[in-house]
């Protein structure tokens, strides 16, 4: 059997699959919470991560009942762009940054100015953002020199569990993309960013490609949690790269929509081609040679999760679902935007706000629900029209995550992109595909894509419906229309 460890930002969780990738055990173990101590601040402790790792793996070997010696090989995912750093004795200096938090924008604003936008795209292939890892470093060294000064290596969250696990320094092309110091282009580090910043190349881990092994299992880690010393660790990936392997995002022409707490599109590149506004992420895919775009809705389930915990305290999400099924579609002229945490793709822009437009006295609670779910799909529908205006062919919409398991969700969205929407067999995330890979890397098979082929199958395809196609084609052009309007009015809002 292989393994998939998945360092998330709630919990950790380990997942066993056969040779052929069918899931055998899962076992989850939750996080501390994370610190906010100021607002935009969010920070984990990365000894919590291990401390789940461990009793994650435990916990599944314990649930299957298997030896760890049959275990043949361990594949990491874990939550990206988290700055994790180690002094000379190789301990934790300071609490992780992680990937939401956003205290960073004076250091981007830095880089922009020291290194050049057009130098960054050229560099990185993206432009710097304050959820990536690279501002958060510099925000450390802007602000706490004597921890900044005992740096010896930089890892991002899953990295540290593997060091933990090996010994060994490593990450892999998919996370290490997110860090704003990978030349996504090249699949290396970029030193030259790295050297246009006066920062220490040494401090970077090894990077391989994602199925690649990385490193085995120690004697000591081996004694802690039930798995057999050598056991190879292969690289994994970044939890939305790991997870687009879970769900066959591996060649051209399928794309996943995750609705999450975020919503995220994602779609797979033979070729790398990047957005020179920056509003879609371009990454190396865990496929080797391979890259992927994915666009960010940043309120997706959370604007439901919103609606439900101020407008309908203890409903469940089902009823609401059926609910918002009674409201026509067009929830009769009502408008969602889901700005709720500011917005990434396509405005990039942390001061936007969310609302409903167009309400009048004949509105039901069954239209707000309903235009939330449009709006939300229709930030999705942002996010896909920018990866096809890259090239990139969209034949069908794999859809998973929360919000994906209502079937009028996942018909509505079917209408808003105009696309099949595809439902698959087995929808276990991230810590699936670092099982996948680990199953790539170690196991009897050639590549992750012939991995997928043999795993993942399609259950249930949804159509799209003529009539509902065309009005959202012409509700989308009213949607898009909002935001540019609302934007000054945004900009003092946040000034108020
Ligand atoms: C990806 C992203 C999230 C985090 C946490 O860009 O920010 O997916 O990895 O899940």
């Amino acid at each position: 059997m292989w393994m998939g460890i998945d360092i998330g930002t709630g919990s950790s969780r380990a997942l066993l699959v056969d040779e052929h990738g069918g899931v055998r055990a899962t076992y989850t173990v939750a996080h501390e919470d994370m610190r906010m101590e100021r607002p935009l601040w969010a920070e984990q402790r990365p000894e919590n991560w291990w401390d789940a790792a461990v009793q994650a793996i435990r916990g599944v070997l314990a649930t299957a009942a298997i030896h760890g010696s049959q275990i043949k090989g361990v594949g990491l995912s874990g939550q990206m762009h988290g700055l994790v750093i180690l002094d000379a004795e190789h301990q934790v200096i300071r609490p992780s940054l992680i990937w939401c938090d956003q205290r960073s924008q004076k250091q981007v604003d830095a880089v922009n100015q020291k290194v050049g936008r057009e130098n960054i795209l050229r560099y990185i292939a993206n432009p710097v953002l304050t959820g990536f890892t690279l501002p958060k470093l510099l925000w450390v060294r802007d602000n706490e020199p004597g921890n900044f000064d005992r740096v010896r290596k930089m890892l991002l969250p899953k990295d540290y569990v593997r060091f933990m696990l090996t010994g060994e320094f490593a990450s892999e092309v998919s996370d290490a993309s997110g860090t704003a110091v990978f030349d996504v282009v090249n699949r290396r580090w970029s030193f030259e960013m790295m050297d246009a910043l006066d920062l220490d190349r040494d401090i970077l881990p090894t990077c391989y490609e994602s199925s690649d092994v990385t490193g085995a299992i120690t004697p000591q880690v081996a004694a802690l949690t039930g798995l057999a010393a050598g056991t190879p660790v292969v690289g994994g990936g970044g939890d939305q790269a790991a997870s687009a392997v879970g769900n066959g995002i591996v060649e051209p022409g399928i794309v996943s929509c995750t609705l999450g707490t975020s919503g995220v599109v994602f779609a797979h590149m033979e070729n790398v081609a990047y957005d020179p506004a920056g509003r879609v992420h371009t990454f190396c895919h865990a496929v080797a040679e391979k890259w992927h775009v994915m666009g960010v809705t940043q309120g997706a389930g959370l604007s439901l999760q919103w609606f439900r915990n101020q407008l309908a305290p203890g409903a469940k999400y089902d009823v609401l679902m059926d609910e918002a099924a009674r409201s026509p579609v067009g929830a009769q002229g009502l408008f969602w935007l889901p700005y709720l945490m500011g917005e990434r793709t396509p405005h990039l822009d942390a001061t936007a706000r969310g609302g409903w437009i167009g309400l009048t006295n004949s509105h039901k609670r069954a239209d707000l629900i309903r235009a939330v779910i449009e709006g939300v799909s229709y930030s999705q529908r942002d996010c896909l029209q920018i990866i096809e205006l890259l090239g990139v062919p969209v034949n069908s919409v794999r859809a998973s995550g929360g919000g994906a398991q209502s079937p009028f969700w996942r018909g509505l969205l079917a209408g808003v992109l105009n696309k099949q929407v595809v439902t698959l067999e087995t929808q276990e995330g991230s810590a699936y595909g670092a099982a996948l890979l680990a199953l790539a890397g170690t196991g009897a098979y050639g590549s992750v894509p012939e991995v997928c082929h043999h795993a993942i199958r399609e259950t249930e395809s949804i159509s799209p419906e003529l009539r509902d196609a065309a009005f959202y084609e012409k509700g989308h052009r009213i949607y898009q229309a909002l935001y540019p309007a609302l934007k000054p009015i945004f900009a003092e809002i946040a000034e108020l």
